[in-house]
């Protein structure tokens, strides 16, 4: 278990480094996730917390990849795409042109359920539109970058779904029966605030050991992984089903950490998605990161949560519809969409 000093370090780093805010319950957790991953082996997590202390920039990511919980899905909460899909639809009526953001992408399910939606609306392979997918988490960045998946991500989808934006490659073998990409039940649990995350890459020695042949694609974030100077577990992750290169062109990759001093982002935004990451800041990190958000709204612009999340003291910058969707509160527009 980790000490007391160790988690006192690891509460300030995250707090310093992500605005996480980390209490007493997640400590348990830290140390299962750690020991999962292989850095909490001897004094693996002392010369990882001394190394980001001192602001080495691979140990701060390392810890940062242990810090934080990447757990997503294609199209989590189905009608936050119809909706945004609908409103881009509206910008690109009204402007030529919609401007979407994934503010917590994690390894891209988000962003690309965004991509699917427009597609599907525009009946067009080229809607007029971008979508921004920005996270702290570039291991996280790198997969979503490559837009490749495993079996169990793409369970979610509808055959026709699956048919239209993603490439299935038989070279990857065994992958569709094993299902490299779920999580374990006890994966599943392993995670702050009960959202879920599956494996990363830096956490699949498990599965490459049981499925050894499972290597042929998706290996640039553990080849990062490999090089670095802390013994993260060499990770090959196998992920058959490629995003069409249509749907990938729409989605721009950058890091962001939403804690950080200066976005270098530019709205206005139709549309901001921010599900599933307020809940794991500091209380007044929640508050700027919702302050900026609004300003970075067009004023007919969304702004979509998980409907179990709100803004809090940032409420007064919202209207609240439902389920999770709030509107800046500056905007007067007609409550229907077309
Ligand atoms: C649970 S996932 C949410 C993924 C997706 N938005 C969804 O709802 O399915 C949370 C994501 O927030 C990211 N995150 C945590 N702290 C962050 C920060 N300070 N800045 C940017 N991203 C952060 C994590 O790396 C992780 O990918």
């Amino acid at each position: 278990m980790l000490t007391t000093e160790q988690f006192d370090r690891t509460r300030r780093l995250a707090l310093s480094l992500a605005g996480i805010e980390l209490v007493e319950r997640h400590r348990e957790l830290l140390d299962r996730r750690g020991r999962r991953r292989g850095i909490l082996d001897g004094a693996g997590l002392d010369s990882l917390l001394d190394a980001a202390e001192e602001g080495e920039p691979t140990a701060r990511q390392q810890l940062l990849c242990l810090l934080t919980t990447k757990f997503t899905g294609f199209f989590r909460h189905p009608r936050h795409f119809d909706l945004a899909a609908k409103r881009a639809l509206r910008a690109a009526q009204c402007r030529g042109q919609a401007r979407l953001w994934s503010a917590a992408a994690a390894t891209g399910e988000e962003p690309y359920s965004l991509a699917m939606a427009l597609m599907e609306l525009f009946q067009s392979d080229h809607p007029p539109a971008s979508i921004l997918a920005t996270d702290i988490d570039v291991e996280a960045l790198a997969v979503g970058q490559q837009g490749e998946y495993g079996e169990a991500a793409l369970r979610a989808l509808d055959p026709e779904r699956r048919a239209r934006f993603f490439s299935w490659d038989p070279r990857v073998e065994g992958s569709r029966e094993r299902g490299v990409y779920a999580a374990s039940a006890r994966e599943q649990n392993d995670s702050f605030d009960g959202d879920r995350t599956p494996p990363l890459p830096c956490e699949m020695k498990r599965r490459e050991r049981r499925a050894p042949r499972l290597a042929a694609r998706g290996t640039a974030a553990s080849t990062a992984s490999s090089t670095a100077a802390f013994p993260f577990r060499e990770t090959r992750v196998a992920r058959p089903w490629s995003i069409v290169p249509a749907a990938r062109r729409l989605v721009q990759f950058r890091p962001l950490n939403l804690a950080g001093a200066g976005w270098a982002i530019a709205g206005p935004f139709d549309v901001i998605f921010c599900r599933n990451v307020l809940m794991y800041l500091e209380s007044y990190h929640r508050g700027t990161v919702l302050e900026r958000m609004a300003s970075l709204l067009a004023p007919d612009g969304m702004l979509v949560l998980d409907p179990t999340e709100h803004p809090g003291k940032a409420g007064h910058l919202f209207t609240a519809g439902a389920d999770g969707v709030y509107s800046p509160r500056r905007a007067s527009f007609p409550e229907r969409i077309p």
